[in-house]
């Protein structure tokens, strides 16, 4: 079928199915396009939480569809492909995380929300990169906290808060593999122009930022400053969105490491197509299912997560 067929089609299908469609940031532009909703992983959550729709359509990867189905369990969440996954969810066992949080009982678990619901499950609050400090910051300075599981996110809220949270070892491998040589070569051709980092990107990166912030935080800084020029550290697709609000800036994205012009793009992002998406309206799958005993378990965290963000 052709672009605008498709289009055509998602637009009726929507329409006579009540459903709503939610694109993350890194979805590919013309997924984002047609989204209801376009946002990062809070803004997301939140339209879960609220919208009357009878189908959520989440275009992003499979925590964002799980996330979307925990809040709301008696709607339809489908996901245009089951198999987007996240390297830094992988790089949490659930079982792992368990033991981990037993052999700490008097520790207050801290996850981020790109973990599985069995990690959750284990989890007091979940964060996400824009609310992490804000959260961060509600707990006593002495309490006696784990973070999970991304290590750069972790050592950046431990940096900035003055706390010493116990960090978990995971990572994405997207937000890791920025080349801090071709950041320091772009610096220098680009000398006016702001660095925006997200928080998942090692220190190294982070060092040599302007601003450090989720996707949403670096979207309004780009948006609101009266800056023009920006060297952008995280995923790719958010230039899609930049370059639509603030069509006279500049954005350069910065490579990753070894592929010299290349952008930084999320493989388990890209697995999403419009095509796909038409698919998923179409059949009403594939759809998210979450055990309900993990379930109960797992929309603790993230209640208490969307309370402690407002
Ligand atoms: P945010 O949407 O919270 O900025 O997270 C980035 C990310 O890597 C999502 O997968
Ligand atoms: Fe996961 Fe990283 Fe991809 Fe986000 S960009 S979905 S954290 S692998």
């Amino acid at each position: 079928m052709e672009k605008e067929q498709l289009i055509a089609e998602i637009n009726r299908l929507r329409k006579e199915k009540n459903a709503v469609i939610l694109a993350h940031y890194y979805q590919v532009g013309e997924i984002q396009d047609v989204a209801d909703v376009v946002g990062d992983s809070l803004a997301l959550a939140q339209w879960a939480e609220k919208s009357d729709a009878d189908i959520l359509v989440v275009c992003g990867v499979h925590f964002m569809g799980e996330t979307a189905k925990i809040l709301s369990p008696q709607k339809k969440v489908l996901v245009p492909d089951l198999a987007a996954g996240c390297s830094l969810a992988d790089s949490c066992n659930a079982d792992e995380f368990g033991k981990f949080v037993t052999e700490h009982p008097d520790y207050t678990v801290i996850s981020y929300v790109n973990t599985t619901a069995a990690v959750k499950a284990h989890t007091d609050v979940v964060v996400t990169s824009t609310n992490a400090r804000k959260i961060v910051d509600q707990f006593p300075k002495d309490a006696k906290l784990i973070f999970g599981p991304d290590r750069n996110l972790g050592g950046y809220i431990n940096a900035v808060t003055g706390r010493n949270m116990l960090l978990w070892n995971g990572a994405c491998h997207v937000h890791e593999q920025f080349s801090l040589e071709k950041l320091v070569e772009l610096k220098k051709q680009y000398p006016e122009a702001k660095v925006l980092v997200h928080p998942e990107c090692k220190k190294e990166i982070a060092d040599l930022a302007d601003v450090v912030g989720s996707t949403q935080a670096l979207l309004n800084y780009a948006v609101d400053g009266e800056f023009t020029q920006f060297l952008v550290c995280t995923e790719s697709g958010i230039l899609h969105e930049m370059q639509k609000r603030c069509p006279h800036k500049e954005f350069i994205p910065v490579p990753p490491a070894g592929r010299a012009c290349a952008n930084n793009e999320c493989d388990y992002m890209r697995m999403n197509t419009l095509e796909k998406l038409y698919l998923c309206l179409r059949d009403e799958q594939p759809a998210i299912e979450v055990d309900e005993t993990i379930r109960e378990r797992a929309v603790r965290p993230i209640h208490r997560m969307l309370e402690m963000s407002k």
